[in-house]
């Protein structure tokens, strides 16, 4: 269906793809993996004609393909779905679909004919969705088959996928799956980029494996498994379990007291009381949106303080009021779950990101708060060269990192503060098997050195082998404590959703 052949891209002098070739055949699911960087997205991006390639040839059908926009690539039948969604919040699923579709057309757009088909389509699929219903109304989950039967609509013959999994609760993704071997069935030929080892073998007839630009590997799924295709990944060997130790905890770091927080539907969370102790790390583990992001938020101090009630108390002071800036100072770091909204300034380079928010002290400032180059260079070396950020550059913009570079040069500036008191939501998303194997073991190490961790991630199985002690929120409530060692993740499961 699909052949991508010799395909260089530069961008500037970083080499995204490096006479790369792969092929994809006609009605398979086919999974692309690698690390951080490796130049998944810009491959794909290239065959949606989203970026043209310096050098290679593409064949679509067997025959050689020109596609130097993504019009081009929907006339062949090829449809991409990236990673953050592009739907208008204000319009309808219907609307939403038939928009960009109609350019140029003369005639009026006929919505209910549109619909109709919409519907048609959803049914066929079953994928539950009403073309009249808003884009602000839905699920994540259920815009991404918003996102899909755009693709459809649009008559995609070749669907790609770009991470689409990343931000789908776990219920989600065993739905999203079964859509993709319908989609399948019907003869679609799906392609699928992911970090997600476990959904590669679930869902992949073929996994094809990037590094560097390259292609270092092609296996049919049926003759691989994890162990080996994370060896391909990374280059050596990768532990898939996180080790650790018993946390022996010492005094409370954190202490939280009939917190509440107002969010934008009412109240975000709801009369909260927890401890976090120096050495130990407490995951809270929840369906996303009950109210994780934020109590992170406030306990950063990025919530008005009006929305605030309760009490929190740092290192036995009460910060409830304090600033971020200043609970910044006190020893709290804040790895967030948006690194886009909230970790990195995108237009700024790698070493303005590192010193977001220590830069007006030293050692990165003077006393009166004059920049020192040296010293700002100098941490930046360190955090690229510590996580691994590629490429190693400290003046590219932020924005031209791949994402999970992106999240380790977060991580890296919060981790070179030697917090106290850690905050972390979602660590790992979109972050690739061999750095959440490292992040996984710098959590660890930071815990062993004495700071105080509260984890949040919608990862279940990330959150309970980090977590010595693991609490369970609910509708904005701490609905119960559970060992993580001896718990099932079924459990815990019934717990997040009220047992339904
Ligand atoms: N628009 C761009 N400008 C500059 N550099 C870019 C751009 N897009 C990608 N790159 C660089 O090209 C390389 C490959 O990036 P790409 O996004 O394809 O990686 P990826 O395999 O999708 O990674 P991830 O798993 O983190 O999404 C990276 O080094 C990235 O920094
Ligand atoms: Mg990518």
């Amino acid at each position: 269906m699909l052949e991508l052949k010799d395909i260089t891209k530069t961008f500037g002098d970083v080499v995204a793809n490096d006479g790369a070739s792969l092929k994809v055949e006609k009605g398979t699911i086919h999974a692309i993996v690698g690390e951080n960087g490796a130049g998944k997205s810009t491959i794909m991006r290239i065959a949606y004609g989203f970026y043209t390639a310096d050098s290679g040839e593409i064949f679509v059908d067997g025959k050689k393909a020109e596609i130097s926009n993504p019009h081009d690539a929907i006339e062949l039948g090829i449809g991409m779905v990236h990673q953050h969604f592009m739907l208008v919040d204000t319009m309808t699923v219907a609307e939403n679909i038939i928009l960009g579709a109609e350019t140029g057309s003369a005639i009026g757009l006929d919505l209910d004919e549109a619909a109709k088909r919409i519907r048609e389509l959803s049914n066929d699929l079953k994928l539950g969705i009403d073309p009249n219903a808003m884009i602000e109304d839905l699920s994540v989950g259920e815009e991404q088959r918003v996102e899909l039967l755009k693709a459809l609509y649009r008559k995609a013959r070749l669907l790609i996928l770009d991470e689409p999994t990343a931000v789908l609760t776990p219920q989600e993704v065993k739905d999203f799956f079964s859509i993709l071997r319908r989609m399948k069935d019907q003869g679609e030929t799906i392609v699928i980029i992911t970090h997600k080892l476990e959904e590669v073998l679930a869902v992949s007839d073929h996994v094809t494996v990037m590094r560097d630009g390259k292609v270092v590997g092609d296996v049919k799924t049926s003759e691989t498994n994890k162990q080996e295709l994370a060896k391909m990944i990374v280059g050596r060997e990768v532990l898939l379990r996180v080790e650790k130790t018993d946390s022996s905890p010492d005094g409370s770091v954190l202490e939280i007291s009939n917190l509440s927080v107002g969010g934008k539907h009412g109240r975000a969370v709801e009369d909260i009381s927890l401890q976090v102790r120096s050495g130990e790390i407490v995951g809270i583990a929840g369906v996303e949106g009950n109210g994780q992001s934020e109590l992170i938020e406030c306990l950063a101090g990025l919530v008005p303080a009006s929305d605030v009630s309760g009490r929190i108390d740092f290192n036995g002071k009460e910060i409830t009021r304090a600033s971020a800036r200043r609970r910044k100072e006190l020893g709290i770091a804040h790895i967030p779950e948006n690194r886009h909204k909230r970790g990195l300034l995108l237009d700024f380079d790698l070493a303005e990101n590192a010193m977001l928010g220590v830069h007006y002290r030293p050692p990165l400032a003077n006393a009166v708060g004059l920049l020192d180059g040296a010293a700002i260079e100098k941490r930046t070396e360190e955090i690229i060269h510590d996580f691994d950020v590629r490429p190693p550059k400290p003046h590219l913009p932020a924005r031209s990192l791949s994402g999970g570079n992106q999240q380790k040069l977060i991580i890296g500036r919060e981790f070179e503060l030697d917090p106290k008191l850690l905050l972390v939501s979602q660590p790992t998303r979109g972050v690739d098997i061999g750095a959440i194997e490292f992040i996984h073991r710098k959590l660890i190490e930071m815990r062993d050195r004495g700071a105080a961790i509260l984890l949040v991630s919608a990862e279940l199985e990330e959150v309970t082998a980090l977590a010595d002690r693991l609490l369970v929120i609910r509708e904005g409530e701490i609905v119960g404590e559970v060992d993580p060692k001896t718990t099932s993740v079924e459990e815990i499961g019934l717990m997040m959703t009220g047992g339904q």
